[in-house]
């Protein structure tokens, strides 16, 4: 917190049934006080339009960290600790039908395990009762597009489970 601009809290529909979860601010987000507003917040807006949905309308955008880490730097532990009780309780008012975790970093976090996201993709996993899907962080489809179909999978598959 000491060196951030915003804590950037989340932004969307406070009656989601769709929440997707980050990792951190990263600087375009410290300064706008806004989750994924850079590069990557405008591919996720991209692949929100491509399953019909909008920031703002039965979606809310969260991360796991509410401050960006100095350099971007991977979260730690304490921060974690310290910034999961937030994150609980907006899963809480929010009550979606689903969460997903966006990369390695938000998925390791919420099913407290060090996986890679191979072994945490094409799962439903569990998260205080709501049904947790982890998929790429658009970040790693703009680094390898190679990702991309593997990515538009899993948010076909997201676009059907919140519909049934
Ligand atoms: N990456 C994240 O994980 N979250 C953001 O808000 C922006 C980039």
């Amino acid at each position: 917190g000491k060196t951030r601009n915003s804590f950037v809290f989340g932004v969307g529909d406070p009656n989601a049934d769709l929440m997707l979860v980050g990792e951190a601010p990263g600087k375009e987000e410290d300064l706008k006080g806004e989750p994924f507003v850079g590069r990557s917040g405008k591919l996720l807006d991209n692949i929100l339009r491509a399953i019909n949905k909008k920031r703002g309308e039965g979606v809310y955008i969260a991360n796991v960290l509410k401050c960006r880490p100095p350099n971007n730097r991977d979260p730690i532990p304490s921060e974690v600790k310290k910034c999961e009780p937030y994150l609980l309780r907006q899963i809480k008012i929010i009550k979606p039908k689903l969460i997903v975790a966006l990369g390695k970093v938000a998925g390791q976090t919420l099913v407290k395990k060090d996986l890679l996201i191979k072994e945490m993709r094409n799962k439903v996993h569990d998260y205080n009762s709501i049904p947790l899907i982890i998929t790429y962080h658009p970040a790693a489809l703009l680094r390898n597009p190679s990702l991309k179909l593997d990515s538009w999978k899993d948010f076909q598959y997201i676009r059907d489970f919140i519909k049934s």
